[in-house]
């Protein structure tokens, strides 16, 4: 099938060459020609494990394009797939649907034969509705199919999500458009994805549904691990007791840092804010979000603690600042509001993170990059483990550490407390 992925960040990319591996004809637009023009050369502008094997090999291949043209590409395909951003507005909780509605204004000059549209980047209910609205002022109806198909991947992971999903949603009540994408998915759906074909308002509340669930699990345990850590219990067992109950289920159960990322912060407000456009109160949701923004001051406080009050000068170092392993998106990462917040008090920080330096932190004095783990940790005071890289797992502090005092906070629970009390090394988790 001909394609064309229009957004070539996170979801656009990934897909699109995913779809271009299944064989199919696949053009990847964006606007950005810097971005573009790498792609050309091979060169991925994220880090995403397998993904540049696989650029590389389709685009050789010829299966894969990539693009500045807009208006030619979709001439050129079947199947239009918007995976451009929907961040928070500016002055409310609400999604930004400019990008969005660009894009359908830009497509529909390009509609002289029937076209499948679909949103895949995460939309609230009645976008789709907008959607077909501003396309069907210029071109009938009877052309173009507007369809929500939410992306369920995860950065870090994204290929494998991709590749072998838990479930394909098709919100569509169009049988013709339902069965050419139940064929696209076919070779998904043979490996035992879930096929779910569903109205196109029920697929976009089914995306923000599913990350407001997953926040929750993450902010409920977060909640739990703050009273483990007063009644001498392992928040590790809670979790495991409670994962062992099918009905609850183990993932998403793990203390620690509060949530981050591209997804579940943007998506929580926004779902809140469907929900008040709709005179709904999902007070759950509301609340999740106070407790997860809560919750960095609360890892502060501890940190503080560690040190007994005594910030200043004190040489921190963070092992990881993305929002979670395997990825180096940093938006809405925990780390940017933590560590000017430790510059503040006085601290000078020295961070290491397996995808690289951060722009973030470049301007930010007495912030400062090593370039491996044990230049890092070398002369710390404390040692805070932000994210779970496999990096970080087997790291031999005592014979790296020259600071013979040196404190460890893992804040994602790496290392066994009684290995490292075994190693008479001052260590924290969360928790326990
Ligand atoms: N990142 C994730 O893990 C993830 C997972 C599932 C769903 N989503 C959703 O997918 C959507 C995209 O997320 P992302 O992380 O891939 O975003 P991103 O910011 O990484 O990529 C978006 C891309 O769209 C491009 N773009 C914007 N307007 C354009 C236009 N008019 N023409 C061509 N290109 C244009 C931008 O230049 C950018 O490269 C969001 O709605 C997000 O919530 C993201």
């Amino acid at each position: 099938m001909k394609l064309c992925m229009i957004g070539t960040g996170y979801v656009g990319l990934v897909s699109g060459v995913c779809f271009s591996d299944l064989g199919n004809d696949v053009i990847c637009v964006d606007r950005d020609l810097k971005k573009i023009e790498n792609l050309k050369k091979g060169i991925v502008p994220i880090y995403e494990p397998g993904l540049d094997e696989l650029v590389i090999k389709n685009y050789r291949n010829n299966r894969l394009k990539f693009s500045t043209d807009l208006k030619d590409s979709v001439s050129k395909s079947d199947i239009i797939f918007i995976c451009v951003g929907t961040p928070t507005k500016k002055n409310s909780s609400g999604a930004d649907l400019s990008q969005i509605y660009n894009v359908a204004k830009e497509i529909r000059s390009s509609i002289s034969k029937f076209k499948i549209i679909i949103t895949k980047s995460t939309v609230p209910v009645t976008t789709g509705d907008e959607i077909e609205k501003i396309i069907s002022q210029k071109i009938s109806k009877k052309l173009f199919s507007v369809i929500s198909n939410p992306e369920f991947l995860r950065e870090g992971e994204a290929i494998r999500d991709f590749t072998y999903p838990d479930r394909v949603v098709i919100g569509t009540n169009d049988k013709k458009s339902n069965k050419i994408l139940k064929n696209l998915y076919s070779p998904l759906i043979s490996k035992g994805a879930k096929y779910l074909n569903t109205s196109r308002r029920a697929a976009e509340l089914i995306k923000y549904a599913s990350n407001a669930f997953l926040a929750t699990k993450i902010t409920f345990i977060n909640e739990l691990a703050n009273l483990c850590e007063k009644i001498d219990v392992n928040i590790e067992d809670i979790s495991i007791g409670m994962g062992l109950d099918k009905r609850i289920g183990g993932r998403f159960l793990r203390a620690g840092p509060a949530y981050g990322g591209s997804c579940f912060p943007k998506d929580t407000k926004a779902i809140t804010n469907t929900g008040d456009r709709f005179n709904t109160n999902l007070s759950v949701i509301k609340s999740v979000i106070k407790s997860n923004e809560n919750r960095s001051s609360l890892l502060l406080k501890r940190v503080f603690d560690i040190l007994k009050g005594k910030i200043k000068n004190k040489k921190i170092c963070f092992l990881g600042v993305t929002f979670k392993a395997n990825t180096d998106d940093m938006r809405d990462s925990s780390s940017l509001s933590m560590i000017p917040s430790l510059i503040k008090k006085g601290a000078l920080i020295n961070y290491f993170d397996p995808s690289g330096e951060k722009l973030d932190f470049k301007k930010i004095r007495n912030v400062s990059f090593s370039k491996n783990i044990n230049s890092a940790i070398k002369n710390s005071d404390l040692i805070i483990i932000h994210t779970e890289w496999n990096d970080f797992k087997s790291i031999n502090f005592k014979k790296e550490v020259q600071n013979k005092n040196f404190k460890i906070f893992d804040m994602r629970n790496i290392y066994s407390s009684t290995k490292m009390k075994e190693l008479k090394i001052k260590y924290f988790g969360v928790g326990r």
